[in-house]
């Protein structure tokens, strides 16, 4: 029985995961909560390897069921080394990505159905779901020139554009059918984020 909160965000790259992260673990560290940070996928020495494989530009001929077979063992062994033992010992975590981006980008973005993405998903984290999943909500252009300015200036090809709007999309039909997902909407201030961000966390407290 696991005693920690587990927060998962989710949502486009640049929607400002990281400073979302930070955002609830000051708050929380202030109500006497010991936090801890993992994303993936990886999080884990075998997570990092399966990792590697499943980014491997090389591995051009890798069948979607593969894919997303990989994901799911990255995230099984995430839950038993290192997310469950975290939760147990009392502490909060907050993970960027988890069960829900595979129901995104595997389930829709490769084609491979929701269900079945779920049910592989289900037997890798054992009932170890969260507490609190938010969707950083974006629009992926405004999120990719967000990232672009903070970087110093990425170039992003127009495929590129059209691949984050794919999976922006993938979201929001993910979300229909995800009460446990709560939608922050993140293009407003920092402040009006953190008061949303807040609202949300203080119902699970
Ligand atoms: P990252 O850029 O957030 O580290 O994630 C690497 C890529 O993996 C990113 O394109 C999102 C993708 N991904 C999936 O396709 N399925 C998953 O379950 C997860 C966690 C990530």
């Amino acid at each position: 029985m696991k005693k920690g909160l587990f927060i998962v965000l989710e949502g486009p790259d640049g929607a400002g995961k990281s400073t979302v992260s930070e955002m609830i673990a000051q708050y929380l560290q202030q109500k006497g909560h010991e936090i801890e940070f993992t994303r993936e996928p990886g999080g884990t020495p075998i997570g990092e390897k399966i990792r590697g494989i499943v980014l491997d530009n090389e591995n051009t001929e890798m069948a979607g069921t593969t894919e997303a077979l990989l994901y799911a063992a990255s995230r099984a062994q995430h839950v038993s080394e290192k997310i469950r033992p975290i939760l147990m010992s009392g502490k909060t975590l907050i993970c960027e990505r988890f069960y829900h981006s595979s129901l995104v980008y595997q389930g829709i973005g490769r084609k491979l159905g929701v269900e079945k993405v779920r049910s592989i998903n289900e037997f890798a984290i054992e009932g170890t779901y969260p507490d609190l999943v938010l969707f950083l909500d974006i629009d992926p252009a405004e999120a990719l020139s967000r990232k672009k300015s903070l970087d110093g200036g990425d170039r992003l090809e127009q495929e590129h554009v059209s691949f984050h709007m794919d999976v922006y999309n993938g979201y929001k039909e993910i979300i229909k059918i995800s009460p446990e997902i709560k939608v922050i909407n993140a293009s407003k201030s920092k402040e009006e984020v953190f008061n949303s961000v807040i609202e949300q966390l203080e119902r699970i407290l």
